[in-house]
């Protein structure tokens, strides 16, 4: 989603400032064209090169002289970008824009943009908690710039506290959910699960399943990414947990169920990627199990259907991992849980096993509809899944 934007990266006089670097080079690896522009005392923590070596592009650092290519920098800048991103940005920089002023060329592009506007502010921790700071950050914030706060932990200064710039991943999300503002899901609220669910046996073990989490994350990032409101209901898995999102932790399929019910009160859409154990162990033992008697039976018993108990007027999206008659028994699941689209994948199929990246998947919808994907990474598979909740949805809209 990043590929073809036009990203105006700021970098002020800030500690931080060579952490731009990596947020320029992820982002330009991202296929985005990175317009660089430094403030005069940034020029002092990197050098301009660092920059223009990873973007590949003129950096400007004067308002007077800036690339030949923008006949008037900073307007042409202004008009080009999809989104204007300061990180690091110094409380000097924030007490300027918060006063309206423009005399350096990033102030003046901030100013001369209808593009949204991102700042990730980064100082010792008495600037950061200073009144005079936090008011000007309140007021850029009412009028509708937004703040990637900063992280606490060790700073320059040797104090801890907050003020470190914002983990480079998170302020990479946050510009991809500000781009994705005016996707073709802007407006619609997705819910999506994820992970496999953990039944406990007693306060030690547990019965899980192979799910890794990565086909709900790849769906609830693309989800965003395409504007909708999110809210991740998942599992324990060993991923980041995703910026930009609402994001519920459960353990158990009732907890799942629980989690649903409460968040697809407004859905729009309802995808349940998750792997849902179907048993639980009837009793949980209070105390860990010894290993005294030669063998143990696990009494287990049903655990609730979510997808098929969860009434409302959403769309539902179920995913079936198969390990026979694929298409067969998904086209069952389909019509026994009233779904609106079912994934199915061949769990035997080493491409598209739990813990890949990459994932063969067939859609089938309500309408009959079969179509089978070539392999595709997680995140390409959940773009295609959301291309059908996009046409259904406006087709629910027509009616
Ligand atoms: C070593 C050093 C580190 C600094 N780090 C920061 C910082 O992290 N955040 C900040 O707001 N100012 C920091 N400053 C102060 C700014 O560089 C100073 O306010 C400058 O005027 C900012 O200019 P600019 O906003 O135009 O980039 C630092 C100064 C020095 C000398």
């Amino acid at each position: 989603m990043l590929a073809d934007k036009t990203i105006v990266l700021g970098i002020t006089g800030s500690i931080a400032a060579y952490k731009a670097a990596d947020i320029a080079s992820k982002l330009t690896q991202a296929g985005a064209k990175v317009e660089v522009v430094m403030t005069d005392s940034a020029t002092k923590f990197v050098a301009p090169l660092t920059l223009r070596s990873i973007t590949g592009r003129p950096v400007i650092t004067d308002m007077f002289e800036p690339a030949a290519e923008f006949k008037i920098g900073h307007i042409a800048l202004a008009e080009a970008a999809d989104v204007v991103v300061i990180a690091p940005a110094t409380a000097n920089t924030i007490a300027k824009l918060a006063a309206g002023i423009a005399d350096d060329m990033l102030t003046c592009v901030v100013l001369a943009t209808k593009a949204p506007i991102i700042l990730a502010p980064a100082m010792n921790v008495n600037m950061f908690e200073n009144s005079i700071t936090q008011d000007n950050l309140a007021k850029l914030k009412a009028r509708g710039f937004t703040i990637v706060d900063p992280a606490s932990g060790r700073l320059t200064s040797g104090k801890i506290g907050l003020g470190r710039l914002a983990d480079i991943d998170k302020i990479i999300g946050i510009i991809k959910q500000v781009l994705g503002r005016s996707g073709d899901l802007a407006g619609k609220r997705l819910v999506v699960t994820a992970g496999g669910t953990q039944e406990p046996i007693d306060p030690a073990r547990h019965i899980g399943n192979r799910s890794s989490g990565k086909m709900g994350y790849a769906m609830a990032e693309a989800a965003r990414d395409r504007g909708a409101r999110v809210t991740l209901i998942t599992a324990p898995t060993s991923l980041l947990e995703p910026i930009g999102m609402e994001v519920v932790h459960i353990e158990t399929a009732a907890q799942m169920k629980e989690a649903v019910a409460r968040a697809v009160a407004q859905a729009d859409a309802l995808i349940m990627a998750a792997a849902v154990a179907d048993y639980q162990p009837k009793a949980v033992a209070k105390a860990k199990i010894k290993k005294e008697s030669p063998s143990l039976t696990l009494e287990l018993i049903r655990t609730p259907d979510i997808l098929t108990e969860v009434k409302g007027d959403f769309l539902k999206v179920g995913f079936a991992a198969e390990s026979q008659d694929i298409v067969a028994n998904a086209r069952q699941k389909l019509e026994k849980k009233k779904l609106d689209l079912i994934v199915a994948n061949d769990i035997t199929d080493k491409e598209s096993a739990f813990g890949a990246d990459t994932n063969k998947v067939t859609l089938i919808d309500r309408d009959g509809k079969v179509d089978s994907l070539p392999l595709l990474t997680k995140r390409e598979v959940a773009d295609k899944i959301l291309d059908r909740v996009v046409g259904f949805l406006a087709k629910k809209a027509r009616k």
